[in-house]
């Protein structure tokens, strides 16, 4: 699933480097947004994390994954010894919906095409989807992903074969603590399809705990 309809183009034009300096294709977010997020991280990551949109905490700070979801996914992959500062992070949408609501069809749209030059341009050797928003996106069907989670299907972005990794998203494991062990161990096969190994690290999901 990629956009061909010359909006990777625009994109291409309209980024500098990675980031998105001004947009507003998607009013209601020009609106609700106090910047636009763009993603952080190391521009030659192994692996990319793609979020479905900032909140309230990322607006704020103009971070992808700064929030309560954020500290889940640190605490995670500090669990299987990928560091926060080791992977790039972005998501769909860069700008914050009004109440947090899902990002629309169209703003998708409006934002693919940063999303598909961002992935040119990191070329990682994994995406790994966050949540079901992020996961239906790029791979362009529905995705149950409680059922999905860890699986990996190649999928076609700006024209180049990628690994899509589906993952939960980490604000899942808040709501319901069984979905832990399925995040870490979706976080555990991101780091083994990158060629990244390391201990992993004792207490990882005790700090998690403390939600
Ligand atoms: N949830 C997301 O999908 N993205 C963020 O950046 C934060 C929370």
């Amino acid at each position: 699933m990629s956009s061909d309809d010359g909006s990777v183009e625009r994109a291409r034009e309209r980024m500098d480097g990675l980031e998105v300096p001004d947009c507003t294709l998607c009013p209601a977010l020009v609106e609700s947004r106090s910047r636009i997020v763009d993603g952080t991280g190391p521009e030659d990551a192994a692996v990319l994390f793609v979020g479905e949109g900032p909140g309230a905490q990322e607006d704020r700070e103009g971070e992808p994954f700064v929030g309560r979801s954020g500290t889940v996914l640190d605490d995670t992959l500090r669990a299987v010894s990928l560091e926060r500062d080791a992977v790039r992070i972005t998501n769909c949408v860069r700008c914050r919906p009004p109440e947090n609501r899902d990002p629309t069809t169209a703003e998708l749209e409006h934002c693919r095409g940063h999303l598909e030059v961002e992935i040119e341009r990191v070329d990682p050797d994994v995406i790994v989807t966050l949540g079901k928003v992020p996961s239906e996106h790029l791979l362009g069907r529905s995705v149950a992903i409680t059922k999905e989670v860890g699986t990996v299907e190649e999928v076609r972005i700006a024209g180049v074969p990628r690994r899509v990794l589906l993952c939960l998203h980490p604000a899942a494991t808040l709501y319901d603590r069984s979905q832990l062990g399925p995040f870490e161990e979706t976080l555990e096969a991101a780091a083994s399809l990158a060629g990244i190994t390391g201990e992993k690290t004792d207490g990882g999901q005790s700090r998690l705990g403390e939600f």
